[in-house]
């Protein structure tokens, strides 16, 4: 199979197959994916947030997977996570990223098709896979404040699909980022209607509170891409508290690192064996 990120999604969204994208922020983290990844023989997507890009250079991430792909059985793609600025994804382009995310979902239609149109046409010639995102994502913070019209409308995605022409879209279904303390709402039938619409894979994001089976039913209706991003750093950050809780004077890091290596790989195969069941023994 293809290691071009944009002709493998093209192909998952045929094949009713999905890539998983996770959220990662550093060398330890990154590491854990990348055995959990092994041990099931899957490519996979490490997403950087803008702090996590800001923090650490897009050209020190893109380091850092080139490093780990020297131990990965499979492809690992370099993506920049919900940039809500265009230099930025310039850029993360510049540096050698695989794949990066305009987010102008908060904007209206027209600057968001503005923005994404910007991007696409920086990445085309570096042949980088740019991700749009229509409706809205739910969560905490400003984004709680989304009680009404997040659901991505299917004209909006065929307007952003044809006039920016991105390789992939997000679409606000009622996923919500994080825990939330009511399980989210799915809209299969928008979901259904915008498959329909549009032939481009469809991402969805929130991918740590949805349950197994709807996270299978989404990939059956188009989805091509599950972000998940809370399960991971919320694992790391409580196995690091309870580590180092122990004995802070003796706590060492490698050794609590190698703990939280581990619990972050157990968790990470958990979620890829949701996205893809049939690897279950
Ligand atoms: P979660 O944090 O809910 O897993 O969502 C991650 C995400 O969608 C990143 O884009």
């Amino acid at each position: 199979m293809t290691t071009n990120l944009t002709e493998l999604l093209n192909q998952y969204r045929k094949d009713s197959r999905c890539l998983a994208g996770f959220n990662i922020n550093d060398i330890y983290d990154l590491h854990a994916v990348t055995l959990a990844a092994n041990e099931l023989d899957l490519p996979f997507m490490a997403m950087t947030y803008p702090p996590v890009a800001a923090l650490n250079t897009t050209y020190l991430c893109r380091k850092m997977i080139d490093g780990f792909q020297n131990i990965a059985k499979n492809k690992i793609y370099l993506h920049l996570d919900h940039s809500t600025s265009v230099d930025l994804c310039k850029r993360a382009i510049d540096d050698g990223y695989d794949s990066v995310m305009i987010d102008g979902s908060h904007f209206d239609l027209a600057t968001n098709i503005a923005m994404t149109r910007e991007v696409v046409n920086y990445a085309r010639s570096a042949g980088v896979t740019v991700e749009a995102e229509i409706g809205k994502i739910m969560g905490r913070g400003v984004e709680a404040k989304f009680e009404r019209d997040f659901l991505a409308s299917v004209s909006d995605v065929v307007a952003i699909c044809e006039e920016a022409n991105p390789d992939i879209v997000a679409v606000g279904i009622g996923t919500a980022h994080g825990f939330t303390s009511t399980q989210p709402k799915i809209h299969f039938d928008r979901l259904r209607e915008i498959a329909a619409s549009i032939s481009h894979p469809l991402v969805l994001h929130g991918g740590t509170g949805i349950p197994d089976e709807d996270i299978q039913k989404a990939i059956t209706l188009g989805i091509s891409k599950i972000n998940i991003g809370t399960i991971v750093h919320s694992t790391y950050m409580n196995c690091v508290h309870s580590e180092i809780s122990k004995d802070i004077d003796s706590a060492y890091p490698p050794v609590i690192m190698k703990n939280v290596i581990s619990k972050v790989q157990g968790v990470v195969k958990d979620r890829l064996l949701a996205i893809n069941p049939h690897l279950a023994s």
